[in-house]
């Protein structure tokens, strides 16, 4: 209605003028209303693909896999109506897999570009530390081949590996960013021979059965740069008597303390070990091999020192200087056998030094992993302190 009309009807109009009004200014309120509330949902959710992505890994527990199929599955807007393309790349589904992961250190090596995949592909959601990022890395590995999918590794992961592995072969998403990735077409579950749909498996889904055939090309991957080589076969010179000509058995014990107690409980409502059970692994050694010397690698060197620092054959590492976690695991790999009480790093240490691991009884071990090696355990139990 024009205005200069409006003003010219007579005063029975008037009434139903301002009812209009009202109800104008009621939309009005709506409409501030609603774009108040809109505002603020997207201050505190800027994007509602980071914002379903950051709900799921809120989660204090590992999600089960309905819950992350159901995630993925309602993500909104799928598709733009423009182009008819999905709205997502590769480059996203990298983003939302390294969600919460630190920042990686800065890798200048140059990406292969690959092309886009036509079947569907196998990653997983980074989570957790070192040996976690390497169970996920031998997880996709294992799937990859198992399953006929083809295998990405969140950047975030490689990256991290590169500090310490050279010879990573697995591509990162950066080799399909621009491809388009259909979130909706991806479960989280492994299913039992329906393979053509993408899998992204969830945090902390390590797939040990799945893995452990496949361990020795694995392990090929995982070769420690030289600078970290060359600097445990240093440690070891480093640690020993230099008069010393004798040919020593070496032993990684590898002691996760710290945090870890506690999760030990928590989680597996298991009693930690005690310096029992290293006494008893290390007895175990002794009597059969040659001249032992039992290299500590610990969290808490303290302790391993307080405890065992005084018995002949034993050398705390990073007792007296600090050394990296890569480092660590690179004098765990240049050692001939391990003792390991619990973690992925432990086991991993194991699994690239080769040769025996001893472990206590009283704790989780897969089945599955005990298939690499030599696995002896032992009983722990008339402990002593803890
Ligand atoms: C990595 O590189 C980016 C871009 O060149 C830079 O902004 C960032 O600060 C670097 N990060 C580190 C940890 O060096
Ligand atoms: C996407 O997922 C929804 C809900 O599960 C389903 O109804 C729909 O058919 C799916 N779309 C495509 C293109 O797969
Ligand atoms: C090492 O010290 C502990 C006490 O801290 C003692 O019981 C033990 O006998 C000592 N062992 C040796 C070989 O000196
Ligand atoms: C034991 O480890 C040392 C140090 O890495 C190595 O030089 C030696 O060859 C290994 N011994 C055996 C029998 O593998």
């Amino acid at each position: 209605m024009d205005s200069s009309v409006k003003s010219l009807i007579p005063d029975k109009a008037s009434k139903e003028r301002s009812k209009q009004c009202c109800s104008k200014n009621f939309i009005f309120l709506l409409v501030v209303v609603f774009c108040f509330l809109s505002t603020l949902v997207y201050i505190v959710f800027p994007d509602p693909f980071e914002f379903k992505a950051g709900a799921f890994l809120l989660q204090s527990t590992p999600p089960d896999a309905i819950r992350i199929s159901e995630t993925l599955k309602t993500s909104p807007t799928q598709h733009s109506t423009i182009e008819n393309r999905p709205k997502y790349t590769f480059a996203d589904l990298d983003k939302f897999l390294c969600a919460k992961q630190s920042e990686p250190p800065n890798n200048t090596r140059t990406v292969l570009k690959k092309p886009c995949p036509t079947r569907g592909i196998i990653t997983a959601i980074a989570g957790g530390r070192t040996g976690n990022q390497m169970w996920e890395y031998a997880s996709i590995w294992a799937l990859g081949k198992k399953l006929g999918l083809e295998p990405f590794v969140p950047t975030c992961i490689k990256w991290k590996l590169e500090v310490m592995f050279d010879n990573l072969l697995l591509p990162t998403f950066r080799a399909i960013a621009h491809c388009p990735f259909d979130f909706n077409s991806s479960v989280s579950t492994v299913g039992n021979g329906n393979n053509e749909k993408s899998i992204i498996l969830p945090r902390f889904n390590f797939r040990f059965s799945d893995a452990m055939p496949w361990m020795e090309q694995i392990l090929k991957e995982f070769n420690f740069r030289k600078e970290l080589k060359d600097k445990a076969q240093q440690t070891l010179h480093e640690l020993l008597p230099k008069s010393s000509t004798l040919k020593y058995t070496f032993i990684a014990v590898h002691v996760r303390r710290t945090d870890y107690i506690k999760y030990v409980q928590r989680r597996f409502n298991q009693r930690p070990v005690t310096d029992n059970f290293f006494r008893k692994a290390m007895a175990y050694y002794r009597e059969r091999f040659f001249n032992c010397a039992f290299i500590y690698i610990s969290d808490d060197p303290n302790w391993c020192f307080n405890q065992f620092g005084n018995i002949t054959d034993v050398y705390v590492a990073s007792y007296h200087r600090y050394s990296s976690m890569e480092e660590d695991l690179a004098l765990m790999e240049a050692c001939n056998h391990s003792i390991i009480d619990y973690g992925t790093f432990g086991e991993w240490g194991s699994f690239l030094a080769g040769g025996h691991t001893v472990a206590s009884n009283t704790q989780v071990i897969n089945e599955a992993t005990r298939k690499w090696g030599h696995w002896t355990l032992i009983d722990d139990v008339n402990t002593l302190t803890i």
